[in-house]
């Protein structure tokens, strides 16, 4: 299950579930259901799918009729009671906390310390050979280094809990494999919050031991599920959406080039990129009563799976929306989803794609697929990415 791809440098898990390799275009099937019906129903009773834009930023938003806290039993073992497994009070009281984390001046530094610097180092790195692999050599390693960083992992525990996050996100399917990795994640952060209590530093681990939650200290047991969660959150996310941004862009050169000329265009490529192919496929709402969404009746308990990748495809708000094109009208997509539960990750993900994006137009002139190569595909079962952008530029 956890083949390592040494080439592509992480793990081809989420790309070939269990031995089912996945299709490229997910997007036929999603525009055939949304023809019938905004929010359908799937095989297994009270499963429900929305696909139409208006349906999912609605049962997203509708935080009186849908609950947020979803809990897959087998994913709630392995990481334990953190955001996307509270409800109600006590996720706003750990949201409220854990968002000041966030800051724009937190993001700010960030940038400046963590994130610049690095994307500099890995792509300076590849500058000199006239070739590269955009997924290995910088898509798959640009969020690891920023995350281990942040966090404050050393390079040999990054390297580890980037190994675990991927088990721990595999629980349904292989939960013993996923308690032994959460119980080493566990074990590694309980040893990071040791060390920052003894000598605090500038990062999330120091950060997480001082926060109020409610207007009572945080307890041990929270500070190690929000680190466990940000692991997989911070890396799997980012890096997939990094290579679907630079499939954007390569595959319609005629954009790279305009960007190229023009570095202000970055920050509307990347919303572009994240709507156009969206890394993380879907978030889950339960239904808690009764409710009508776009005439549409689901009962209480109905389970309802919100498919992000196939609203930001809605032809009523995008048109042709399959074409990748960074100068369409700009409307607010899903990706991070939207309202109270939006991805706390958001602004930091959106600076990475900006300064990755804005290091490899400055410093890899010419950038372009390699013609000899494959084109790329961007595919995947729960989290979607091209695997390998073979690519040529001048030196
Ligand atoms: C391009 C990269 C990313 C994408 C596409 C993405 C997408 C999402 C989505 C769709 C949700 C669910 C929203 C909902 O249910 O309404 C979410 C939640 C979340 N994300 Fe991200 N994410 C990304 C990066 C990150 C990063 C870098 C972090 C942290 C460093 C992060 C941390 C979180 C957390 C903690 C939540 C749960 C929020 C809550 O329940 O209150 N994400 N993300």
């Amino acid at each position: 299950l956890y083949t390592f791809c040494p080439h592509e440098g992480y793990y081809r898990v989420f790309h070939d579930l269990n031995g089912i390799p996945s299709s490229g275009d997910i997007h036929s099937g999603y525009s055939a259901l949304r023809q019938t019906a905004p929010i359908v129903a799937e095989s297994t009773p009270n499963r429900w799918l929305a696909v139409g834009y208006e349906a999912a930023a609605e049962i997203i938003k509708n935080g009186a009729d849908f609950s947020g806290k979803v809990i897959v039993p087998d994913v709630f073992l392995a990481m334990g009671a953190s955001l996307t497994h509270l409800g109600g009070q006590a996720h706003a009281e750990l949201r409220r906390a854990t968002q000041a984390l966030f800051s724009p001046e937190r993001l700010r530094r960030w940038e400046e310390t963590v994130v610049r610097p690095a994307a500099l180092e890995l792509v300076e790195r590849i500058s000199r050979r006239g070739h590269a692999d955009l997924v290995a050599d910088l898509a798959a390693l640009l969020p690891h280094v920023v995350l281990g960083k942040i966090m404050g992992f050393s390079e040999a525990d990054m390297e580890n809990a980037r190994r675990w996050a991927v088990q721990i996100l595999c629980a349904s399917f292989d939960l013993d494999t996923a308690l032994t990795a959460s119980s080493e994640l566990t074990r590694c952060l309980r040893a990071l919050l040791a060390a920052r209590r003894e000598s605090p530093a500038d990062d999330l681990a120091s950060d997480v031991l001082g926060l109020e939650v409610g207007g009572r200290p945080i307890t041990e047991e929270e500070q190690l599920a929000f680190l466990r969660m940000m692991t997989p959150a911070g890396f799997e996310t980012t890096f997939r959406a990094l290579a679907n941004l630079f499939t954007g862009l390569l595959t319609h050169p005629e954009q790279l080039a305009t960007l190229a000329r023009d570095p202000t265009l970055v920050p509307q490529a990347v919303e572009e990129g994240l709507r156009w192919e969206t890394s993380v496929l879907r978030t889950i709402r339960i239904a808690k009563r009764d409710v009508v969404v776009q005439g549409v009746p689901l009962p209480a308990g109905a389970w309802v799976s919100v498919n992000v990748a196939a609203a930001n495809h809605d032809p009523e708000v995008y048109a042709e929306p399959e074409r990748f094109d960074i100068f369409r009208p700009r409307r607010p997509h899903l990706a991070f989803g939207i309202g109270r539960r939006h991805c706390l990750g958001a602004a930091l993900a959106r600076m990475e794609l900006r300064v990755a994006l804005e290091t490899v137009v400055e410093k890899l002139p010419g950038l372009r697929l390699d013609p000899l190569a494959t084109p790329p595909v961007i595919g995947g079962h729960l989290f979607r990415s091209a695997l390998r952008l073979p690519v040529l530029f001048d030196t």
